[in-house]
């Protein structure tokens, strides 16, 4: 199907209130009108996303901004013209034409234009604001492909647009920059060298236990279904290890396992964000007992990296 057709035809399934997944930069959205209080609630049914856990809006345009939301303050408005399109959300005012349960009943709401020439014209030809939290179950692992998102969610989406592997592969950075020292409230595809470079110091305030800072932000996230446990190499081998999978920086591991991930051989931490949902999907699909996945250089984009290793693994710690 020529894309032009698949756009055409999700847009008209948004404008009618149904559930369009779509490829972004980050990871696929799983969208919905955010003017339309059903089809927002839709979103969180076919997630079986806690109503809590608030959804981001995402723009065709950075100057849909103003005509959503009217002013906003001077750092959020530097950095949507420094990042936009990109893998950044900012926090504002919701404003009153989207209803609280986009927002989870928050008097903000995030936003975002993402950087993906297909997302952008189906929210164009859709002609609203489209709500999308990442296209996956609730606290599973996230979509970085079309087939991720098929199983997944399945029959709950109404129509998935395919427009291959994500670029990033991890979600997009938020920000509230509302008040004086901008607070980057998840780590993302966006590193904080790169906002501090913007706008001066951050300060970086992500939930990391029982209770976030970001609704959402939970310390039990991304989680495959298999075990995983974070380590820091060199980890000793064993000679026979048909047990367990290993997620690897840049080097093969020592040692006998079922099968082996490497994210990428230069130890490039970008590449590497771009492939890590993949190659935790494939590792998962193996039926290992356990996955050890390497800790990265806490760096640029391995903090974004690693924080989602991390919480990974809080799931099956905090399951016991
Ligand atoms: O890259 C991305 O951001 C992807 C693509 C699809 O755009 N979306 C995504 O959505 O990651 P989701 O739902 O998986 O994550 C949204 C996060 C949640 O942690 C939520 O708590 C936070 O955004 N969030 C949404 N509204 C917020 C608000 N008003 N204040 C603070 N955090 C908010
Ligand atoms: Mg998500």
């Amino acid at each position: 199907m020529p894309a032009a057709t698949g756009v055409a035809e999700a847009a008209a399934v948004l404008r009618s209130g149904g559930l369009v997944a779509f490829p972004t930069e980050t990871v696929y959205g799983l969208g919905a009108n955010a003017l339309d209080g059903h089809a927002a609630a839709r979103i969180f049914a076919a997630k079986a996303r806690p109503s809590f856990d608030p959804l981001i809006t995402h723009l065709a345009d950075p100057a849909d901004l103003t005509g959503l939301v009217g002013a906003v303050p001077p750092t959020v408005a530097a950095l949507a013209e420094r990042f936009w399109p990109g893998p950044l959300t900012l926090i504002v005012d919701r404003p009153p034409v989207v209803p609280p349960i986009v927002t989870s009943g928050l008097p903000t709401m995030a936003v975002r234009v993402p950087d993906h020439p297909v997302a952008r014209e189906l929210i164009r030809a859709a002609g609203v604001p489209v709500a999308a939290p990442s296209a996956n179950r609730f606290g599973m692992l996230s979509p970085t492909r079309a087939e991720h998102v098929v199983a997944g969610l399945g029959d709950a989406v109404d129509l998935i647009v395919d427009g291959g592997p994500t670029r990033c592969g991890i979600e997009s950075t938020i920000v509230d920059a509302r008040g004086d020292r901008p607070v980057v409230l998840r780590l993302g595809s966006l590193p904080v060298e790169a906002l501090v470079e913007a706008v001066g110091p951050v300060e970086v305030r992500q939930g990391s236990s029982g209770r976030p800072v970001a609704p959402g932000t939970l310390a039990a996230h991304y989680a495959p279904r298999t075990p995983l446990r974070v380590v820091t190499p060199p980890v000793p081998g064993r000679a026979d290890d048909d047990t367990r999978g290993y997620l690897a920086l840049r080097d093969r591991p020592a040692g006998a396992y079922r099968a082996v991930e490497v994210l990428s051989p230069d130890g490039d931490l970008t590449v590497a964000a771009a492939r890590l949902f993949d190659a935790l999907h494939r590792l998962d699909a193996t039926g290992v007992a356990e996955i050890l996945a390497e800790r990265v250089p806490d760096t640029g984009l391995g903090r974004a990296i690693n924080d989602r290793l991390g919480r990974a693994a809080a799931t099956w710690h905090e399951q016991g």
